[in-house]
C-alpha cells in the first residue's frame, strides 16, 4: 500500500463572504489569533507527515506563496535585535523537509475542479485534501486519523464525517453509510449539498479527504454539478463502485470558518487556549 506523502489545499475560493477583508487577501490568510487559518492546515498536515504541500491557488493569491517563502530580511532583523521567540515562530512556518508547490486552477469550476488541477503533481498516489475553512483543534490530526483510518482498511478512499443539524444538510456532502456502530463505516452513498427533505442522512463530509488517485479519471469524466460546479463530491459518487470508500468519525473540535460565527468561535477558542481572557 502505498503511503499518503502529498496534501492538495484548494485555495482559489473569492471568499466573498468576508468582504470587505478578502478584497485584496485571501481569506486563507486571515488570522485566527496570530496564525492564518492556512498555516493551522499545513500544519495539521505536517504533523501527519506529509511532506508535500501542492496549493491550487488563484489570481490575488500571492500573499500564499509568500507566507511560505523564506523572508531573509525579516530573519536578519529579528536576529540582529535577539528577538529570538519571534525568529522561533518564523522559522516554524517553513520547516525543514517540507515542499511548497503552487499550481493554477485557471477558471473557478468548483471543488473537484480544483483537485483535478493539482493532479500533474499528485501523479500516481493517494493524496490528502484539506479545505483550510474547516479548522479543527484535535489532539491527533484529523489528517493523520484518516491515514490511519486507510491503513487500518488497506486502502480506499476515506472522507472526515459529522452529524449536522438537518436544516444545514445543503451546506455539505452528505453521506449514507452501510453499518452503524463503527467509527469507520463504508459509505453506501453521496450527494451533495441535498435539501433537509431530501437528505439520506444527516452525516456531513468535513473538509478533509484521503482519496486515491482513480479519482483523477473520475474527475474528468463528470458533468457539472450543484451549483453549476464540478463536485468532488460527484467524483466520489462514482469511485464508490470502485474503490471502497470509507466515512471517518473523527475525534476533535471543527469550526466552520468558512462563516463569520464560526469564525469568531474559532477565534475565542483559540484566545482562551493562548490564555487570552475574554470579556
Ligand atoms: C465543500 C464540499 C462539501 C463538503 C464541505 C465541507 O463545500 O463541496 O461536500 O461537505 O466542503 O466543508 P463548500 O463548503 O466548499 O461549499
Amino acid at each position: 500500500m502505498k503511503q499518503v506523502r502529498k496534501a492538495v489545499f484548494p485555495v482559489a475560493g473569492l471568499g466573498t463572504r468576508f468582504l470587505p477583508a478578502t478584497k485584496a487577501m485571501p481569506k486563507e490568510m486571515l488570522p485566527i489569533v496570530d496564525k492564518p487559518l492556512i498555516q493551522y492546515a499545513v500544519e495539521e498536515a505536517a504533523a501527519a507527515g506529509i511532506t508535500d504541500m501542492i496549493f491550487v491557488t488563484g489570481r490575488h493569491k500571492r500573499a500564499i506563496e509568500d507566507h511560505f517563502d523564506s523572508a531573509p530580511e525579516l530573519k536578519r532583523d529579528l536576529t540582529s535585535k535577539g528577538k529570538d521567540t519571534l525568529l522561533r515562530i518564523l522559522n516554524e512556518v517553513v520547516p525543514p523537509g517540507i515542499n511548497f508547490i503552487f499550481v493554477r486552477q485557471p477558471e473557478p469550476l468548483g471543488l473537484g475542479h480544483a483537485v483535478l488541477c493539482a493532479q500533474p503533481v499528485v501523479g500516481d498516489e493517494p493524496f490528502a485534501v484539506l479545505l483550510a475553512d474547516d479548522l479543527i483543534d484535535a489532539d491527533r490530526p484529523v489528517i493523520g486519523q484518516l491515514i490511519n483510518a486507510r491503513s487500518t482498511k488497506n486502502g480506499g478512499n476515506v472522507l472526515a464525517v459529522q452529524t449536522v443539524p438537518r436544516e444545514k444538510t445543503n451546506q455539505y456532502g452528505i453521506v449514507q453509510i452501510a453499518e452503524n456502530g463503527t467509527n469507520v463505516p463504508v459509505i453506501k452513498s453521496i450527494v451533495e449539498k441535498p435539501e433537509p427533505d431530501k437528505a439520506p442522512s444527516t452525516l456531513a463530509v468535513i473538509g478533509r479527504y484521503v482519496l486515491e488517485p482513480s479519482i483523477f479519471e473520475s474527475l474528468r469524466n463528470i458533468e457539472r454539478g450543484a451549483g453549476g460546479e464540478i463536485q468532488l463530491t460527484d467524483a466520489i459518487a462514482r469511485e464508490l463502485i470502485k474503490d471502497q470508500t470509507y466515512g471517518c468519525r473523527y475525534e476533535g473540535t471543527r469550526f466552520d470558518c468558512g462563516s463569520k460565527q464560526g469564525f469568531l468561535n474559532a477565534t475565542v477558542h483559540f484566545a482562551r487556549k493562548s490564555g487570552y481572557e475574554i470579556l
